[in-house]
């Protein structure tokens, strides 16, 4: 069972910024990477829809014996998670802004959260907000545009430029020195968020943080693969293949699978 692949889904190719993490920090493990591009973006539809294909890419992984998930996008997870977990036997991995390391390490009392709208108005992310938030000027940016833009190929174009400018301007204006970038396709923005944002404000993602703890997880339920042989990896998307490879570089091949 150690050997069975750790099998990570995302609504497209932002999640390989989360495989990218885990397969540094566990780089015997075999991994199967989904990304449901056709169905991008999840941040505009509505929860039970979310829930729906959240399920679909669980069977698609479970059905190539999938050791562990990583539910690579905060959109699926802040919405689709608990029902994930209460659905299957597997250990499900999620991911969240952190808004925690922000709002603790904040000097200026005002962080930015940049994240999509499914993910901004589920229950889970406003308890988190409610829970850490207290005395803290949070500034929440719906990121309509990004996720879309990314997913045609059009990362480092004028427009996301110009989009990023205009969502993170107010945020600077109220002297954030946290942003915490809440999707997980937002850390490939990193190059254009250094040359938008002053040099003082940190940007936070969760990335290394669900290594971690898939490592722990792993460990905990004696599923960590302990071989020193080379990984195998394979990363499956339902449309635009060639934007993921972009992505992943030349040591790993993007493949169309219709699903
Ligand atoms: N990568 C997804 C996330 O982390 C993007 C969501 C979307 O498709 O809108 O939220």
């Amino acid at each position: 069972m150690s050997k069975n692949p750790i099998g990570l889904f995302d609504s497209g190719v932002g999640g390989t910024s989360i495989w990218k993490e885990v397969h540094h920090l566990l780089p015997h493990e075999n991994t199967i990477y989904l990304a449901d591009s056709k169905n991008a973006p999840y941040g505009l539809k509505g929860k039970d829809k979310i829930i729906e294909l959240s399920i679909k890419n669980t069977e698609f992984l479970l059905e190539k014996d999938c050791k562990l998930i990583v539910v690579a996008c905060n959109t699926a997870t802040t919405n689709a998670i608990k029902t994930l977990r209460s659905k299957y036997d597997v250990p499900f991995i999620g991911i969240e802004p952190a808004i925690k390391p922000a709002a603790l390490q904040t000097q200026t009392k005002a962080i930015g959260i940049l994240a999509t709208k499914g993910t901004l108005s589920s229950e889970l992310f406003s308890n988190t907000s409610a829970l850490y938030g207290s005395g803290i000027n949070v500034i929440e940016q719906h990121g309509e545009g990004i996720v879309q833009l990314i997913e045609t190929g059009k990362l480092y174009s004028e427009e996301m430029k110009a989009l990023l400018k205009l969502y993170l301007e107010p945020m600077i204006q109220a002297n954030i020195d946290h942003l915490v970038l809440g999707c997980t396709h937002y850390p490939y923005l990193m190059p254009l968020l250094l040359e938008i944002l002053p040099e003082h404000i940190k940007i936070i993602d969760s990335g290394e943080a669900v290594a971690r703890q898939t490592k722990n997880v792993l460990q905990q339920n004696r599923l960590l693969n302990t071989s020193t042989q080379q990984s195998s990896t394979k990363f499956y998307s339902n449309s635009n293949p060639e934007v993921m490879q972009s992505l992943l570089g030349n040591h790993f091949t993007a493949e169309y699978l219709a699903f």
